[in-house]
């Protein structure tokens, strides 16, 4: 891949820098983690020329690290996306996020006429990846759902 001659948001110094994400998902991703609720400072690229994905957001936040279970639920959103880790103006981490396999008890199915409903038995989906985007099948309708059906069903 041709390296940039300049950055096209700034460095930063110590923090995390989430490269790689979907255009139009960075503010979401932003809002959802309440990462603008910070006081540190966070720069935000939108629709960035990207040679990967044709366009991309990222979000860099100055002195604070992503946890791993921050990390995995942001792949529910963002599969592709690069979390860097900068520590004195250099890359000390970079973790490539994983979609958990299997996510249970967290949303509802969106199927109203789904067992799961009337059941006192916990929502459980697994997670399919199709032409980048991310699905949810249903354990006990066996229904297929987009991640963002499921996630607003909440
Ligand atoms: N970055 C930053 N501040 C630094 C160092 C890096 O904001 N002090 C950013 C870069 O702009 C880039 C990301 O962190 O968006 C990852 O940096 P690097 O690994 O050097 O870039 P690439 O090799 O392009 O990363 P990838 O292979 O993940 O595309
Ligand atoms: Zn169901």
């Amino acid at each position: 891949m041709a390296k940039e001659t300049q950055l096209q948001v700034e460095a930063i110094k110590n923090g995390s820098v989430i490269d790689h994400i979907p255009a139009h998902i960075g503010i979401k991703i932003l809002k959802l983690f309440k990462m603008h609720k910070t006081n540190e400072r966070v720069t935000i690229g939108l629709n960035l020329p990207s040679s990967a994905l044709g366009c991309k957001d990222l979000i860099k936040i100055e002195n604070t690290f992503l946890t791993e279970e921050q990390a995995n639920q942001l792949a529910l959103y963002a599969p592709n996306a690069t979390v860097n880790q900068i520590e004195n103006y250099e890359v000390a981490k970079k973790l490539t996020l994983s979609l958990p396999e299997q996510i249970d008890a967290i949303f509802k199915c969106p199927n109203s006429n789904c067992i799961s409903h009337g059941e006192p038995v916990e929502s459980s989906f697994t997670v399919q990846i199709k032409k980048e985007e991310v699905r949810l099948k249903c354990k006990y309708c066996e229904k297929v759902f987009s991640r963002e059906i499921v996630t607003e069903h909440k």
